[in-house]
C-alpha cells in the first residue's frame, strides 16, 4: 500500500520538503507570538515549558503528521480516511482532517490580519519614519495604526489575496523556488539583530528574562488579602506554552500532513522532522534574543501584548546604521515567513476540493480566501470598533477568542487524536514501515506516542479546567 502517489505531485526533494515544512513552522508563530506570550507570561518559566512541550509532544507529533500524511498521499481528510480503513478501524477518524480543516480557516482569517500589520511596517520602514524613533513614538505609531479600521483592512485583502495567488498556482510551483533563499535570509537577519541588541540593548536582563524560570511567578497567581497572602495554581501559562508548540510546528491540523504526502518515500522522516523542530525552536529563541534586551534598555512593558514587536523593533531599526535597509528588509522578511505559513493553513482544505469536488486549484484557493476575509473582519475590528469592554467575552476580544480556541484548544485536540491513532488504533507495523528507525529508536518513539505524548496532553488539559 506504500506505492500510493499524490494526484497533487511531489516535491523534488527532501531539502525542498524541510523547507518548506519549515517555511509553514517558521512564521509569524516564532517572530511575533512567541516574544509577546512570553512576555506576558513573565518569561524563563514559561520558555521551559515551552521547550519541553516542543520535545515532548512537538517532536513526536510532527513524526506522526509526516508519516500519516506520506503513507496516506492525499489531503487529511481522504487520509485519515483510508488509513483507517486500511487499518480496520472506523472512518470516523476523519474527522481530524475535519478538523483541521476548520482550524485553518480560523488561523488564517487572523494570521492574514497580523501580516498585514507587518506588511505595512515595511512601507514605513522604507519611507524612513523609524529614522530616531523614540519609545513614546514608536508606542503612538502603532495605537495609530491599529485604530484605524480601514487601513488594517486593506492590508489584511492584500495579504489574503498574496496567499490565493501562491495557493492557485500548486504548492510546487508556487513555493519551492520561495522557500530556497528565503529562510537562510531570515536567519542572517535576526542574527543582526541579536548583535545589535548584544551592543546596544541591555543583553544580561534579557537573557535573564528568558532563562532564569521562577516558577512561582509564573504559574501561581496570588492575592493578599487582610495581610494574608493566598496563592492559586493558574493553569492557563501551562495551556498556551502547550498551544503554542502545536502552533509554532503547525501541528495538528493537517499542514504537516499534506505537505508529507508530497514527500518522496526514500527520505528520512526522523531526520526531517528534527531539523524543523530545529529551525523554528532557533528562530524562535533568536527573536526573543533580539527583543528583550530592547524592551529593557527602553523600559518598556515586556507584557504588552500582540503589539510587542510593533513597539520595540522600531527603536533598534531607528537608531542603527542602515537601519532604514535592515527595518524594512526585516519586516519584509516577516511577511514571508507568514505568508509561507498560510499557504499551508489553506492546503488542506484545498486539496480535498480538489480531490472530492473536482474543483479547480484556483477557484478552490479563491472560495477559502474570500471565507477567511470575511471571518477576519471580526480580527480588525477587535483593535478598533470592537475593542470595548461591550465586545468582549470573559476579557477576551474577538481576535483573542480565535486564538484561543485554535491554538490552545483545537491544535492540541487535533495531535492528541492523530497520537492515539496512531499508538493504538493502527498497527506497529505502519509506522515501522513508514519511519524505518532501527531500535531502540522505534521503540522509543512509539512508547512516547503512545504515553507520554497523549498523558501529557491531558495533563495540561486537566491544569487548565482546574480539575488537577
Ligand atoms: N506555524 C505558523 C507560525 O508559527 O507562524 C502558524 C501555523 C501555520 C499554524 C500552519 C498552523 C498551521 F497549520
Amino acid at each position: 500500500m506504500s506505492e500510493r502517489t499524490s494526484i497533487h505531485g511531489q516535491w523534488s526533494s527532501r531539502l525542498i520538503f524541510v523547507l518548506a515544512a519549515a517555511g509553514s513552522a517558521v512564521g509569524l508563530g516564532n517572530i511575533w507570538k512567541f516574544p509577546y506570550i512570553t512576555g506576558e507570561y513573565g518569561g524563563g518559566a514559561f520558555v521551559l515549558v515551552y521547550l519541553l512541550c516542543i520535545a515532548l509532544i512537538g517532536l513526536p507529533v510532527m513524526m506522526v503528521e509526516i508519516l500519516l500524511g506520506r503513507r496516506g498521499r492525499q489531503s487529511p481528510i481522504n487520509t485519515m480516511k483510508t488509513l483507517a480503513k486500511e487499518e480496520g478501524t472506523t472512518q470516523a477518524w476523519s474527522w481530524i482532517g475535519w478538523s483541521g480543516v476548520i482550524s485553518g480557516f480560523l488561523i488564517l482569517s487572523f494570521y492574514s490580519v497580523i501580516a498585514g500589520w507587518a506588511l505595512a511596517y515595511v512601507i514605513e520602514a522604507a519611507s524612513g519614519t523609524f529614522n530616531g524613533i523614540s519609545a513614546e513614538q514608536v508606542g503612538e505609531l502603532f495605537g495609530d495604526h491599529v485604530s484605524s479600521w480601514p487601513k488594517l483592512l486593506a492590508w489584511h485583502t492584500l495579504f489574503i489575496l498574496m496567499t490565493v495567488f501562491v495557493v492557485a498556482r500548486g504548492v510546487r510551483a508556487g513555493l519551492e523556488k520561495a522557500v530556497t533563499w528565503l529562510m537562510p535570509l531570515l536567519l542572517g537577519l535576526l542574527l543582526i539583530l541579536v548583535g545589535y541588541s548584544i551592543a546596544e540593548g541591555d543583553f544580561a536582563s534579557g537573557v535573564a528574562f528568558l532563562f532564569s524560570p521562577d516558577f512561582d511567578k509564573v504559574f501561581y497567581t496570588c492575592t493578599t488579602v487582610a495581610g494574608a497572602e493566598s496563592c492559586v495554581f493558574n493553569g492557563e501559562p501551562l495551556l498556551t506554552a502547550m498551544g503554542h508548540a502545536f502552533f509554532t510546528l503547525s501541528l495538528g491540523m493537517g499542514a504537516i500532513m499534506v505537505y508529507g504526502s508530497y514527500m518522496p518515500k526514500k527520505n528520512s522522516i526522523t531526520g526531517s522532522a528534527l531539523l524543523i523542530v530545529a529551525m523554528d525552536t532557533a528562530v524562535a529563541l533568536l527573536a526573543g534574543l533580539a527583543i528583550f534586551p530592547l524592551v529593557f534598555a527602553n523600559g518598556l512593558e515586556p507584557g504588552a501584548g500582540p503589539g510587542l514587536i510593533f513597539q520595540t523593533l522600531p527603536i533598534a531599526f531607528g537608531a542603527m546604521t542602515g537601519g532604514q535597509l535592515f527595518g524594512t528588509l526585516f519586516f519584509l522578511l516577516l511577511v514571508f515567513a507568514a505568508w509561507t505559513s498560510s499557504i499551508s493553513l489553506v492546503e488542506p482544505a484545498v486539496a480535498w476540493l480538489v480531490e472530492n469536488r473536482g474543483i479547480k486549484r484556483l477557484h478552490a484557493a479563491a472560495s477559502i480566501g474570500f471565507g477567511c476575509w470575511l471571518i477576519g473582519l471580526g480580527t480588525v475590528f477587535s483593535f478598533n470598533l470592537w475593542s470595548g469592554e461591550a465586545w468582549q467575552v470573559g476579557g477576551k476580544t474577538f481576535f483573542d477568542m480565535l486564538d484561543y480556541l485554535t491554538a490552545n484548544i483545537l491544535l492540541p485536540v487535533g495531535g492528541l487524536a492523530m497520537a492515539i491513532f496512531t499508538g493504538w488504533f493502527a498497527s506497529r507495523r505502519m509506522s515501522e514501515s513508514e519511519l524505518l528507525l532501527s531500535e531502540p529508536w522505534f521503540s522509543i518513539w512509539w512508547f512516547v506516542v503512545r504515553f507520554i505524548t497523549p498523558i501529557g496532553v491531558l495533563i495540561v488539559f486537566l491544569h487548565a479546567v482546574g480539575v488537577v
